[in-house]
């Protein structure tokens, strides 16, 4: 059944109160639910409860036992019939967590219970109206075997802990903040707990704690260290407090994403707990603080403000991954400031339109295609997006670069002014920002901006500009088109998009790549911010002495792609000189791009490939530039993916493009080999203790990526210092350089060797050996035979998400010649299926693996789709697959 956002009603009820009892037992779980409601519509109306895999035991009203006649039970719903406008419904089910494999609701996780209520599992606890707009306090008394689960965890405070009879024990914890039942939590086991009482701002004393598996106290400083920044810089720059005396957050190694923002009880895939320098790489240390960052925040943006539906998701996403992008880029330039800043903060820049381009696009133009604030659903948890999330993020900040840093602070205290403690729609925010931005801009409003919420698909922004040399006049003219995207293709005649509103950021350069200060709106500046609203404008700014270079979309101010021909000249001068370090690092991918695909044509056509020397000069260039540090260095110098070089061949063509990105790579090797060897030395850093730090790590990004290029050009001494780098390594990083350097490049009998040493050392450690297997997945000599031999490894397990991610879904996401072939295919159609029995939330997401299928070309298309066509003629495929597929296919 697919739901509409035009649907909503309010719940005819209003709930005061929330006290559950829970008899803990992995094979059957007691619950009792006592449930106070309060009439809140103005006629009585049926009572509608969401439940799910529950078996009821009883239901009383007021505390009269109801018989099923007095009640309707079905699937998924409990329908009650009260006779008064306020009522106490006392419910006991029963549930089992050791059979819940779907890691939604109350599970079992290495021999710890867990729950995850977001979206819609509260409703496999207990029978509950499960929607966030319905918000309660909670009492929860917990009780369990004493020895089993000496730690009984849930939100709020502890009120009290005592011994029972039978070796058993109870907690009782209080909420004192409402909330709706999607950040309920409950935790129970053994486990390790690093701590730390730190003073919050208003001078309240707080305690912090770190739950994780037993024996890995010593992994998890640097999460706890995470989170303490985490609350000091909610305060310092979005002015916002911690509202709890006690914040915990919980590891578990089955977890379906990244983590949970429960209030006050955050449960973490453990993947974003647990480092030391032995066990985590540099991007792993990076990944936990962003994820620690974004939990936290969403304690005041999802918890204290909510979601009125899950079709407002992206209102408290798309504000949280903005928080925590803003939140890893001042960590990454703490100490600096200027150019230095800016530049630190530009990496971070980076790597988040990466994962824009190469997650988000993609879905913004095949069959998932939606708007940020979807239209319609058949299943929540599908919804959980790179569009919700990351383009979500996108529309934040651009509201930010319209307001400034100020009245963007403003927007937000205006918003949680307005509806601090209520659940709330994305139109709610954008009016609290909006109020803000009319007293800036009098008589303007965000009537256009809000569109972003309603329209799905990437805008196309065409870029034309015109210089008059006898006046100085350089005129730009902006022209946007939004085209149709997947269902919206199927409407005939297509459905007419209207114009956004796109901030967009330009700087002019001379020729000399010497900065050109603009004036506009009466101030000159290197950059300036076009308000594009209608679909084409054109801006003539004076005082311009010569033709000058545009530097475009700087900081890449919006979500959007830049159509404008230019030269190879003119991007490799924007490559050596743009003093934005974003449209910088553009310019050299462009390049990249350029080469890249002429690669693949020449290979398409069998003619001789031919790598551009100006090209190979420009890169040279870059690679000496002593300015830049060696994190940016990293990234400027890295080509763009094979995924993200194959969306831009048409029709798709992923065995040229693994061609021509070998080939590239090697040719690179070859030519720069002296500065590659010197930058590799360079930036080996002797016996220093590790240190996670930006400075560091961007040296061993560096470093390895020199090795990378050495090894592709099979230069004479790069195995062995790929062999000594893996072997003498003393951390992960280093250790994981060396031996992807091997596994990708290296021909002879040491890399299996190594790749064996690594699984010997490391075998006890489930995140370690999650990369053993990922190595392995995306290595090019890598075939379906080969994953299949690794998944009767005695390791693998396909109930574990991060094992399944690590060797299926890197292999068929991330290995385009192992995947790209008939077997490939036939491969994944079994995974999607074998996985749908038992996770359907991960199957979906493996599902969509090919949501591009239509635009490969023969014979991939058709094998595609017949895989596809398999998928969809199994007979019980959950509503998770099911609507992946559907939509798929329709396309
Ligand atoms: N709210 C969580 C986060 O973004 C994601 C939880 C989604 N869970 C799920 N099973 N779909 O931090
Ligand atoms: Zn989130």
């Amino acid at each position: 059944p697919t739901i509409s956002r035009h649907d909503y009603q309010p719940y005819p009820y209003r709930l005061t109160q929330v006290t559950l009892d829970f008899d803990l037992d992995p094979g059957q779980t007691r619950v009792q639910a006592q449930l106070q409601f309060e009439q809140a519509a103005t006629s009585l109306q049926p009572l509608v409860l969401n439940g799910q895999d529950l078996q009821l035991e009883s239901l009383a009203l007021n505390g009269r036992a109801l018989t099923p006649e007095q009640y309707q039970l079905n699937d998924d719903t409990l329908v009650v019939h009260p006779d008064t406008g306020t009522f106490t419904l006392e419910i006991t089910s029963l549930c089992q967590p050791d059979k819940n494999t779907s890691l939604m609701g109350l599970y079992v996780s290495g021999g710890k219970l867990f729950t995850q209520c977001e979206a819609e599992g509260f409703r496999r606890i207990t029978w509950f109206p499960d929607r966030p707009d319905v918000m309660a306090r909670y009492r929860v008394r917990i009780r369990a075997n004493k020895q089993q689960y000496p730690l009984l965890l849930s939100n709020g405070n502890l009120l009290e802990q005592r011994d029972l009879a039978d070796g058993r024990h109870e907690a009782i914890w209080e909420d004192p903040h409402p909330k709706p039942s999607y950040l309920f939590a409950l935790v129970a086991g053994s486990f390790d707990c690093r701590e730390q009482t730190i003073k919050t701002r208003s001078g309240r004393d707080a305690l912090l704690q770190v739950y994780s598996d037993v024996g890995t106290y010593n992994k998890t400083e640097w999460a706890l260290d995470c989170l303490t920044r985490s609350v000091k810089w909610d305060e310092s720059r979005f002015n916002l407090e911690l509202d709890l005396d006690r914040f915990m957050i919980v590891a578990a190694h089955d977890f379906n994403m990244g983590a949970m923002e429960n209030k006050g009880l955050n449960v973490f895939n453990a993947a974003y707990v647990l480092a030391d320098a032995d066990t985590a790489t540099d991007a792993a240390y990076r990944a936990i603080e962003a994820v620690i960052g974004h939990e936290y925040f969403h304690n005041w943006t999802g918890n204290r403000v909510t979601c009125r539906d899950w079709f407002q998701l992206s209102l408290k996403e798309g504000l949280t991954v903005f928080r925590d992008q803003e939140f890893s880029a001042d960590m990454l330039a703490q100490g600096l400031d200027g150019a230095e800043a800016e530049s630190a903060r530009a990496v971070k820049r980076i790597d988040d339109v990466s994962t824009l381009r190469l997650a988000q696009f993609p879905e913004d133009a095949g069959p998932m295609a939606h708007p940020i604030r979807p239209e319609s659903y058949q299943e929540i948890g599908n919804f959980y997006t790179a569009t919700v999330y990351e383009k979500g993020a996108e529309v934040i900040r651009m509201q930010h670069t319209l307001l400034g840093e100020a009245g963007f602070q403003a927007g937000l205290a205006e918003y949680f002014r307005r509806h601090d403690g209520a659940a709330v729609t994305c139109d709610d925010f954008v009016s609290a920002m909006e109020s803000v931005y009319a007293k800036q801009n009098p008589g303007k409003s965000f009537d256009i901006f809000r569109r972003w919420y309603s329209q799905a698909g990437t805008p196309r922004v065409q870029v034309s500009l015109s210089y008059a040399a006898e006046d100085q006049t350089c005129t730009v003219t902006l022209r946007q088109h939004n085209p149709p995207v997947g269902i919206e293709k199927l409407s005939t005649p297509p459905q007419a998009k209207p114009p956004l509103h796109i901030p967009f950021a330009l700087g002019l350069l001379g020729q000399d790549g010497q900065a050109l200060p603009i004036t506009h709106e009466g101030k000159a500046a290197d950059t300036i911010v076009l308000d594009l609203c209608h679909e084409e404008q054109s801006w003539t700014f004076t005082q311009i002495p010569e033709q000058p270079i545009p530097s475009l979309l700087r900081r890449f101010s919006a979500p959007v792609i830049v159509e404008f021909d230019r030269s190879n000249a003119d991007l490799a001068l924007l490559t050596r000189h743009d003093s934005d370090p974003f449209a910088r690092w553009e310019a050299a991918q462009t390049l990249a791009s350029h080469q890249l695909l002429a690669l693949v044509q020449a290979f398409a056509r069998n003619t001789a490939p031919e790598v551009d020397p100006h090209f190979i000069g420009t890169w040279r260039s870059l690679l000496n530039d002593t300015s830049l540090t060696a994190a940016y260095k990293a990234r400027v110098l890295s080509l763009p993916s094979q995924r993200e070089l194959l969306e831009k061949t048409t029709p798709m063509d992923p065995l040229g493009v693994v061609q021509a990105s070998r080939y590239l790579r090697v040719e690179l090797g070859k030519a720069l080999v002296e500065p590659w060897l010197a930058t590799y030395h360079a930036n080996t850093d002797g016996d220093t203790p590790y240190q996670p730090d930006p400075a560091s790590s961007g040296r061993r990004t560096l470093k390895n990526l020199a090795l990378n290029y050495l090894m592709a050009a099979q230069h004479p001494q790069a195995e062995q210092l790929a062999l000594a780098q893996y072997y003498d390594a003393r951390n992960m990083t280093d250790r994981m350089g060396g031996l992807s350097a091997l596994v990708h490049y290296s021909t002879s009998t040491e890399c299996g060797r190594a790749l064996d040493h690594f699984y010997e050392q490391w075998q006890q450690d489930a995140l370690v050996i999650d990369k053993w297997f990922t190595l392995q997945a995306v290595a090019p000599t890598t075939s379906v035979e080969k994953i299949r031999a690794l998944m009767v490894h005695p390791a693998f397990s396909m109930r574990n998400p991060n094992r399944a991610r690590a060797l299926i879904f890197q292999f068929c996401l991330n290995n385009l010649q192992g995947i790209h072939t008939p077997e490939g295919y036939a491969f994944w159609a079994d995974q999607v299926l074998a996985l749908d029995q038992t996770n359907p939330e991960i199957a979906a997401r493996l599902a969509r693996a090919f949501d591009n299928w239509a635009r490969f070309g023969q014979p991939q298309r058709d094998a595609l789709h017949q895989a596809l066509e398999h998928i969809r003629q199994q007979p019980k495929l959950s509503p998770n697959v099911s609507e992946i597929i559907s939509k798929a296919l329709n396309i």
